[in-house]
């Protein structure tokens, strides 16, 4: 398989989960450095190669291509036990990261207190929760908008347990005052500090030596994770993630700058899914949704949460492309549809008798809008040995051009199965 040399952006433009590991760990192989530049441990990335599965959720997905420096982000929120306990589960195979991963001195932490906070604010707000992953993730970017937290830098600092201890007791008086019960602060102190020590050989300057790899001319490989619908400015909010999710966030969270960014290539997955609460205009109802679920195997690679599922929403991904300036579009699970029966696509919203061609920014709107869909004839062949264009089913081959005449952006990558090889190429 060719891929262009170019630097290179894989951003999800859907609800996230839309195979963006796969696609990562496939254009990994012909990079030099893998970057993640936001959020954290709630991303659930999958990549399947021979048939080994593995789910990366701090890691870049190109931490099994031998070669590739794995580059945690400033803009990344990171967990150091997560951290610890991915690599662990990483040992004993042949993916050695202890020279090649490299974690960002401006990074903040999430630190446990982050995950008891995050459970709080759920439980607050009850029947209105928004279905987090619990990884302590919005706590922890509020910290650092407010100016409180911890970066992964100031562990190399000589008062880092003074540092540290300050923010235990502070977040312990934050949470008593919502109600919860706190923690013992020197058990947590001794819990934590092992952790954040493990982290220190990791800890630099990735924004300068990212800079420098620019100026040696090595190819990078920005890893989106969630998808632009969680964004925080531009997703469905409040049921969102904390982080900018889409280009702006590549260029935020690794201190490169925009020139640096290359092709931008959204993934796309050929139906929609989403977990959590908020609005999904597309969504199938009871059995409908569960046919998919079983079909696409849509259960949380981090929470094991089954997804809600419905049918490929244009509108969502016409969106996603005009505010991300896509190059190509990788369509992931198209083997998914195979079933024959017809695949409603949605192309518009309705909405009190008007057409809307994109996604309004009121939640109330969003939840009362009603798809607009083109039905497009299915195909019944199993497509996951397809490993060109040409040999896709004529109605196979028809979904594809209708995403890319509604987007205005080309295909470039069609997933047909979940291992690195299952996937085809299409020439530009
Ligand atoms: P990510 O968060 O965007 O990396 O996606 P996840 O890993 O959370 O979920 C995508 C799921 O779909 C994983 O189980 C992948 O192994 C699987 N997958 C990815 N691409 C394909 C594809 O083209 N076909 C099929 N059947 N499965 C795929
Ligand atoms: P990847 O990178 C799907 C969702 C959560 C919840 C909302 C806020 O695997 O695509 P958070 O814990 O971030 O505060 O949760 O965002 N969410 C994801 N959904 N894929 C993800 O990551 C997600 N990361 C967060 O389910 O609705
Ligand atoms: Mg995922």
């Amino acid at each position: 398989m060719t891929v262009s040399t170019a630097n290179k952006v894989v951003l999800g433009l859907q609800w996230g989960d839309e195979g963006k590991g796969k696609v990562i760990d496939m254009l990994a192989g012909s990079t030099d450095y893998v970057v993640r530049c936001q959020g954290g441990a709630n991303a659930g990335h999958t990549v399947v190669c021979n048939g080994k599965k593995t789910v990366l959720h701090l890691l870049p997905s190109g931490a099994l291509h031998k070669e590739a420096l794995c580059i945690i982000g400033n803009g990344v929120v990171v967990d150091p036990v997560a951290l610890s306990e991915e690599l662990a589960s990483l040992e004993g195979s042949d993916v050695n990261l202890e020279a090649r991963l490299r974690v960002s001195d401006r990074a903040h932490m999430v630190l446990p207190y982050h995950k008891l906070l995050d459970a709080a604010n759920e439980a607050k707000r009850g029947d209105k929760k928004v279905g987090t992953t619990l990884r302590g993730i919005g706590p922890c970017y509020g910290h650092k908008m407010s100016r409180q937290g911890l970066r992964c830098g100031q562990i190399l600092l000589d008062n880092f347990e003074d540092l540290l201890r300050s923010q235990l007791v502070a977040t312990n008086k934050h949470l008593k005052e919502l109600g919860e019960d706190g923690f013992d602060i020197d058990e947590m102190h001794a819990q934590v500090l092992p952790y954040c020590e493990a982290l220190r050989p990791y800890v630099t300057d990735t924004v300068a030596l990212l800079h420098e790899a620019v100026k040696e001319d090595k190819c990078m490989l920005f890893e989106g994770a969630q998808g632009v619908m969680l964004d925080i400015d531009f997703g469905t909010y409040p049921y969102v993630t904390s982080s900018n999710t889409g280009v702006g966030g590549v260029v935020t969270g690794s201190g490169l700058n925009h020139k640096n960014v290359g092709e931008i290539i959204g993934i796309v997955k050929a139906y929609t899914t989403r977990v959590g609460e908020g609005p999904f205009p597309t969504e199938l109802d009871d059995a409908g949704a569960e046919e998919l679920r079983q079909r696409g195997g849509e259960f949380g690679a981090t929470t094991g949460r089954p997804r809600r599922t419905g049918w490929l929403d244009l509108v969502v991904v016409a969106y996603a492309c005009r505010l991300n300036g896509m190059d190509s579009i990788a369509l992931t699970k198209l083997d998914v549809l195979s079933t024959g029966d017809d695949l409603p696509v949605c192309v518009a919203y309705e909405l009190d008798g008007q057409r809307l061609d994109t996604v309004p920014a009121s939640l109330e709107d969003l939840a009362r809008v009603k798809p607009v869909y083109e039905t497009l004839p299915g195909w019944s062949e199993d497509i996951s040995s397809c490993r060109s264009y040409d040999d896709l089913p004529k109605a196979a081959q028809d979904y594809v051009r209708f995403v890319e005449a509604q987007t205005g952006v080309r295909v470039g990558y069609i997933g047909v199965g979940p291992d690195r090889e299952e996937t085809i190429v299409c020439p530009s």
